[in-house]
C-alpha cells in the first residue's frame, strides 16, 4: 500500500519533470542564455544610454510598487511570446478621462483598476507591472523618477510617453531663453537674417542686459519705421521684467509716456551694455487676427516619437481657440491683451501637484470654436484675406512645421538621448491680421477634451493614432533586436564560450544601431495615422526637416 502511493508520488513528479522539461526545452527554448543575453542587453544599454542616476522619493500617487527583477522578466516574457508586441498593445493610465477610456476600448489595460489617488500616499502599493506592458501612458512621468530605469521600469521590450527634459519646451522661460541662445549660435556661425528670421519662433524678443540686443532695440525706437508704425498701430511692444516670465504680471506696454521713460532710462541706448536689470522688451502682437472681435489662437498637437535619434510628427486635426475678453489695441485692460486662461491649470499641472486628475477634462468649452483649421481658411477665403484654397497645405502648416522643427532644434542639445523616451505636447499659435504667425507657448500633457460627442471621438482618434506611433517604433525595435539576440545565441552555442567572448566591438555597434529608434523590418505607421512626419534624424540632409530649413541656414 505505503509502496504504491510513494509510486503513484514519484511518477506524478516524474511526469512533472517532463511535463516541466518540454516546458522549457521546447517553449522556452535556450532559456537560459537568452536570459543570459537579455541581462547583458538591459545592462549595457543602461550604461550606455539613459539611466537617472538614483530613485528620487517622488510623489508616487500611482501605487505601484517597483521590482528589481522587472525588466529580467518582462523582456524574456517578451522575447517568447512576440504576439505580445507585435499584435497586442499592453498598456495603463493613472488619469482618468478620454486618454484613459481610448486606450481601454481599443488596447489591453493591464492595471484596470489602476486610478490616480488623490492624497493618499500612505497606502502601501497595490499594484506590480505585468510583464506584458509594452506601452506604459501614464500622465505623470513618475515611471522614470521612482523606479529604476531598465531594471524596474522602462525595459528594452517597452515605450514610454515621457521625457525627463520635457521642460526644456513647455517652461516659458526655458522656451525664451533658448530661443534667444539658438539665435545666437546661428549668429556666431554667420547664418544669414533670412534664416534667422525663418528660425525666430516667438514673437521677437530683445533682452536689454544684453548689449547687443539692447543697441538694436533702441535704435529700432529711434527709427523713422517705428515712429509710423506706432503712429498707425499703436503700441509695437511689451515689457517684461526677469526671465521668469508669468504671463500678465510684470508687463507693460509701451504707450508713447512708457516708451519715453525707458528711453531715459538707456539714455537711448547708450547705457546699453552698463544696465544690467533684467527686462525684456518683446515685440507686441497687437494686430492678432480676429473672429468676432476676439483674438484667437490654434492648438497644434505634435509628438516627440523619439529622442534616439529626434523624431517628431504633428496632428492633423487642431482646435482654434478663443480669449475670453474683447480685443482692443488701445485698452489699457490686460485683459484685452492677455488672454490664456489654459496657463494657471497648466501650472498647477506640474508633477508633483495634489490636482485633482479629473480635472485633466476641464473645459472652456465655449472657448473652442472648432476643431479644424479648414474652419479659419474658409473664414480667410471669405474675407478675402487669402486666395489659396490650399493655403493650409502650402503655406500654415509648412509654417508650423518649420517652428516647432526650429523649438525642437533650439533644445537639441539639452534633451534626453534614448529611444525609450517620448512625450506628447500641444503648441499654441497666434496668427495675426497679416498672417503672420508665432509661438505663444508649448505644454505637455495637453488637456483632452470631451465636451461634445465629435470632439470626444477626435481625441479618441488622436490617442489611437499617438499608440500606433508608438506600436511602430518599439515593434520595428523589437524585430531588430530578435535578430541580434538569435545570432549571439547561435555563437554561442557553436563557440561554446561564454558572452564576453561572443560580444564583439562588431556586435557592439550592431547592438547601438538596433538602439536607434526607425521604422524598418516592414513596420508601417497605419494608413489613416493623421500625424505627418515633421523631423526624422534618421534622414539625410535637409530631408531630416522635410526640407523646411535650407541647407545655408543649418
Ligand atoms: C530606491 O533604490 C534602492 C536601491 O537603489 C532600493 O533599495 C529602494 O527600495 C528604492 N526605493 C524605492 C521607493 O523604490
Ligand atoms: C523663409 O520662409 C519663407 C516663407 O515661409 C520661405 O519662402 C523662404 O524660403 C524661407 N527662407 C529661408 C532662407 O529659409
Amino acid at each position: 500500500m505505503f509502496g504504491k502511493v510513494i509510486v503513484l508520488i514519484m511518477s506524478i513528479l516524474s511526469l512533472l519533470l517532463i511535463y516541466n522539461f518540454i516546458r522549457i526545452s521546447l517553449v522556452y527554448k535556450n532559456k537560459q542564455e537568452v536570459d543570459q543575453i537579455l541581462t547583458y542587453l538591459n545592462k549595457y544599454l543602461t550604461t550606455n544610454y539613459y539611466a537617472p542616476p538614483t530613485n528620487h522619493t517622488a510623489y508616487n500617487s500611482i501605487l505601484v510598487k517597483p521590482e528589481f527583477d522587472y525588466c529580467k522578466r518582462s523582456d524574456l516574457y517578451k522575447f517568447y511570446h512576440p504576439d505580445v508586441i507585435m499584435t497586442d498593445t499592453y498598456t495603463f493610465r493613472e488619469a482618468k478621462g478620454v486618454i484613459k477610456e481610448a486606450l481601454r476600448s481599443s488596447y489591453f489595460d493591464c492595471i484596470p483598476q489602476m486610478y490616480h489617488k488623490l492624497r493618499n500616499t500612505q497606502t502601501l502599493s497595490k499594484h506590480v507591472l505585468p510583464e506584458q506592458l509594452t506601452l506604459p501612458f501614464t500622465y505623470y512621468d513618475q515611471l522614470i523618477h521612482k523606479f529604476k530605469v531598465g531594471q524596474a521600469s522602462l525595459c528594452l521590450f517597452q515605450k514610454y510617453n515621457h521625457l525627463p527634459s520635457r521642460h526644456v519646451l513647455s517652461h516659458k522661460d526655458n522656451l525664451m531663453n533658448n530661443q534667444y541662445k539658438y539665435i545666437d549660435s546661428l549668429r556666431d556661425k554667420g547664418i544669414d537674417q533670412e534664416c534667422i528670421n525663418n528660425a525666430t519662433f516667438i514673437p521677437k524678443t530683445y533682452r536689454l542686459f544684453q548689449k547687443q540686443d539692447c543697441k538694436e532695440f533702441f535704435d529700432y525706437l529711434n527709427s523713422n519705421e517705428y515712429q509710423n508704425k506706432i503712429a498707425q498701430d499703436g503700441p509695437q511692444f511689451i515689457t517684461k521684467v526677469g526671465l521668469e516670465v508669468h504671463r500678465g504680471r510684470g508687463i507693460k506696454v509701451l504707450f508713447p509716456e512708457e516708451t519715453k521713460k525707458l528711453q531715459e532710462t538707456y539714455k537711448y541706448g547708450k547705457r546699453c551694455g552698463q544696465d544690467h536689470s533684467l527686462l525684456v522688451a518683446q515685440q507686441y502682437i497687437g494686430n492678432p487676427m480676429l473672429y468676432n472681435n476676439h483674438k484667437i489662437e490654434f492648438r497644434i498637437y505634435w509628438v516627440l516619437a523619439s529622442t534616439y535619434p529626434i523624431i517628431a510628427y504633428a496632428y492633423d486635426k487642431t482646435l482654434i481657440r478663443r480669449c475670453i475678453a474683447p480685443f482692443d489695441k488701445f485698452s489699457l485692460n490686460k485683459e484685452a491683451h492677455v488672454c490664456n486662461t489654459a496657463i494657471v491649470k497648466s501650472t498647477l499641472k506640474q508633477r508633483g501637484s495634489d490636482l485633482d486628475l479629473d480635472d485633466e477634462n476641464a473645459d472652456e468649452s465655449e472657448l473652442f470654436i472648432d476643431w479644424k483649421l479648414d474652419y479659419l481658411q474658409d473664414l480667410l477665403l471669405k474675407q478675402g484675406k487669402i486666395k489659396d484654397r490650399k493655403w493650409l497645405q502650402n503655406y500654415l502648416y509648412p509654417t508650423v512645421d518649420r517652428m516647432i522643427i526650429h523649438a525642437i532644434k533650439s533644445v537639441e542639445g539639452q534633451i534626453t538621448r534614448d529611444s525609450r523616451l517620448a512625450e506628447f505636447f500641444a503648441a499654441d499659435f497666434i496668427l495675426t491680421d497679416d498672417l503672420k504667425i508665432h509661438i505663444m507657448e508649448i505644454n505637455y500633457n495637453p488637456q483632452t477634451l470631451k465636451t461634445t460627442p465629435a470632439r470626444e471621438q477626435q481625441h479618441t482618434k488622436m490617442t489611437q493614432d499617438m499608440i500606433d506611433i508608438q506600436n511602430a517604433y518599439l515593434r520595428s525595435k523589437y524585430l531588430r533586436f530578435k535578430k541580434i539576440i538569435l545570432k549571439i545565441l547561435s555563437k554561442m552555442q557553436k563557440d561554446k564560450r561564454p558572452l564576453d567572448y561572443i560580444i564583439t566591438p562588431k556586435i557592439l555597434e550592431e547592438i547601438n544601431a538596433a538602439y536607434k529608434d526607425k521604422l524598418d523590418q516592414g513596420i508601417k505607421l497605419k494608413d489613416d495615422n493623421l500625424f505627418r512626419l515633421i523631423m526624422d534624424e534618421n534622414l539625410p540632409g535637409t530631408k531630416k526637416y522635410k526640407d523646411l530649413i535650407q541647407t545655408k541656414c543649418l
